[in-house]
């Protein structure tokens, strides 16, 4: 009925019994007449006459159901650690009374350390939660405890290496019996990947918005422009011949030169305006941007100068050349320049940096980014959705159009980029364009 493998172990169980070196059961695999084999466990006694050990006799426990159930549990335990670790859900369990708490594997990991790598307890538990958060935490969980309060709530944990994951947590309580809360249940989910990933889409779904109102506004300002230009330079000829008059007053004269500023400035205004409308003339040629770069940095080199700016700029001589409309992408530095040269005015310390670099991507979609730097005033965070906004200005009556930006963004959407602003170290503010890489002609 034994198995031949256990025979010897058996034996030497048995001797070590009769010798009264060993108590307890073993467990041996037993072989069913059909030649199965299954676990069984004996508890032996031993027959003790005249105070000499003759004999044992046993208790024999079948353990195929057991075995089984353990079997079936420790699988399913897998399964649900495997389904945790797929996606990113832990769980804990903390038991009031005994202030014990248990983390599943997945817990740890969310937490960034090994799996059941430390004893879990109420206060570690609060440890790894963002210091600015944990008091919701503990109300939390306070509330589940002693009023049985289910709660969903969103919050940070910070892991030991100090980065920042973003987790949505369930909270519940579990009663016993007698209707006592006795544990309080925790489910959290790591949202890190998930949330990026919805933040990129809301950006590019603004992109999106942005650019399509800029074409919308595109074509009505292609249609205004050309129909105030028209009556503009009717009112421009006029006022000329009023000035060519002779016996005019000093009075009048002056008062003429001011409506022909005030045109001049209407005239500006709407050329602009064509500019950011017309149908983009591109001439697409490859070309060196730091050779732009350094171009318009001689045209500038005098009003920087006399502004007391300093300049420093980060070329990169290795950029391979790229397909680009050399002078609108001038154009956009040159917006970009006098932007910060505006923002910087009244600054102590003035500083314009333009660094060029190469972001290396997936094979054959190599990036360059062009980044304008200054230490003005910043952008206002309520500000940062409109700057690219046409006739968005916070420069004074007569100073800014407002479509410096907005004429930029056209350009470098234009050349397949991306150009976008923050806050920089400095205080001042930051622009980021990004153009692809490229060296095929092709008019798509
Ligand atoms: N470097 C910068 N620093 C701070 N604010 C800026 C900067 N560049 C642009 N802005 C903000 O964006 C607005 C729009 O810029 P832009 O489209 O060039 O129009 P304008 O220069 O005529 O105001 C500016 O009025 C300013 O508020
Ligand atoms: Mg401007």
């Amino acid at each position: 009925m034994i198995a031949p493998a256990d025979w010897n172990r058996m034996a030497a169980n048995i001797q070590k019994l009769l010798r009264g070196e060993k108590k307890g059961p073993s467990e041996y695999t037993g072989i069913r007449k059909d030649g199965s084999t299954f676990p069984f466990l004996i508890f032996p006694a031993v027959i003790v006459r005249d105070e000499k050990p003759v004999g044992l006799r046993g208790a024999i426990i079948d353990l195929t159901e057991r075995k089984r159930m353990e079997e079936s549990l420790r699988k399913s335990n897998l399964r649900l650690a495997e389904a945790q670790r797929i996606a990113h859900i832990g769980n804990w369990e903390w038991d009031i009374d005994s202030r014990e708490m248990y983390w599943s594997d997945e817990m740890y990991r969310i937490a960034g350390m090994p799996a059941q790598s430390i004893h879990g307890t109420y206060e570690k538990f609060l440890e790894i939660v963002h210091p600015e958060d944990r008091e919701t935490i503990k109300e939390t969980v306070k509330r589940a405890a002693n009023k049985g309060t289910k709660s969903e709530i969103g919050h940070r944990v910070v892991r030991s290496d100090g980065s920042v994951r973003e987790v949505r947590q369930k909270v519940e309580p579990i009663y016993n019996d007698a209707g006592r809360i006795v544990r309080v249940i925790g489910i959290v989910q790591d949202v890190t990947e998930q949330n990026s990933a919805e933040r990129e889409l809301q950006t590019a779904r603004d992109l999106l918005l942005q650019s399509e109102k800029l074409a919308a506004i595109g074509r009505l300002s292609a249609g205004v422009a050309h129909e105030i230009l028209n009556p503009v330079n009717i009112i421009s000829m006029e006022l000329q011949i009023l000035q060519a008059m002779e016996s005019l007053s000093p009075e009048v004269v002056e008062e003429l030169k001011i409506c022909m500023n005030q045109i001049g400035r209407i005239v500006t205004i709407t050329e602009n305006l064509k500019q950011f409308s017309r149908v983009p003339q591109k001439k697409m040629a490859m070309a060196d941007i730091n050779n732009v770069i350094s171009h318009i940095m001689i045209l500038y080199d005098t009003q920087l100068k006399i502004e007391g700016i300093e300049t420093e700029i980060q070329y990169c001589p290795d950029l391979p050349k790229t397909i680009m409309d050399k002078e609108q992408i001038g154009q956009v530095i040159q917006n970009l320049i006098s932007n910060a040269m505006a923002a910087m005015e009244g600054k102590d310390k003035k500083v314009l940096r333009i660094a060029l670099e190469k972001e290396t991507m997936n094979e054959g979609n190599d990036r360059l980014k062009i980044t304008v730097a200054d230490t003005g005033t910043g952008i206002k965070n309520e500000h940062m959705s409109k700057i690219f906004d046409p006739f968005f200005t916070t420069k004074g009556q007569g100073k800014g159009t407002g479509l410096g930006l907005s004429i930029s963004y056209g350009i470098i959407k234009d050349h397949g980029g991306e150009i976008w602003a923050g806050n920089n170290q400095w205080g001042g503010a930051t622009f980021y364009i990004r153009l692809p890489i490229r060296n095929d002609v092709d008019e798509t």
